[in-house]
């Protein structure tokens, strides 16, 4: 099912994930709603305290860049190694429309269980690595943009007020046009 993504600058955003004890069904379904919702919104990579789930889980597809890659579901995940450095402009679906330069490791070794509560490693480089990077922060309550300066996030921070405010405007609009329109419908039943 496909849930709605938390915009920064949600409080539950800023809050640490709990580790999975049992990797069960509700795990599963869990892992089924991060991939609906990570497609739906046409990223790479989902983390679920976005769609307000404080457990550590992430889901990952890095295919349309990374034709060797494939989807990958990261219970417990836990970054081992890092090496090397590297900057990539980052973006996030709980930050809409913003990107930003970002540093990470370049090549990273991860440890997690997967959807059948096995447990892996995994060595990766390239957009896999850094999307680990980004996922796993989540689960600490970090954002990319808490790796850059005051001031830019600061003015990200203002611009994602504003949509927010938006948005809310918009969903009281159409709550409003709603209600006419059942009153209108209820007068012309009468
Ligand atoms: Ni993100």
């Amino acid at each position: 099912m496909v849930r709605e993504i938390l915009v920064w600058p949600h409080p539950v955003l800023k809050q640490k994930a709990e580790p999975v004890s049992v990797v069960d069904d509700s795990t599963r379904e869990l892992i089924k709603d991060l991939f609906d919702s990570m497609y739906a919104a046409d990223g790479v990579g989902l983390a679920a305290p976005q769609i307000g789930v404080l457990k550590n889980v992430i889901v990952l597809d890095t295919t349309p860049r990374q034709p060797e890659a494939r989807p990958l579901a990261m219970v417990n995940p836990e970054i081992l190694t890092y090496e090397g450095k590297v900057e990539y402009r980052e973006g996030c679906l709980s930050i809409p429309g913003e990107a930003e330069d970002v540093d990470r490791a370049a090549v990273i070794t991860v440890r997690f269980q997967d959807a059948e509560g096995q447990t892996q490693t995994l060595t990766c480089d390239g957009l896999l690595a850094i999307a680990v990077q980004h996922e796993t922060d989540h689960l600490k309550g970090t954002m990319f943009v808490d790796h850059i300066s005051t001031l830019k996030r600061e003015l990200i921070r203002k611009r994602m007020k504003k949509l927010q405010a938006a948005q809310e405007a918009e969903k009281k609009e159409a709550a409003a046009e709603a209600k006419k329109s059942k009153s209108r419908a209820r007068a012309e039943a009468r």
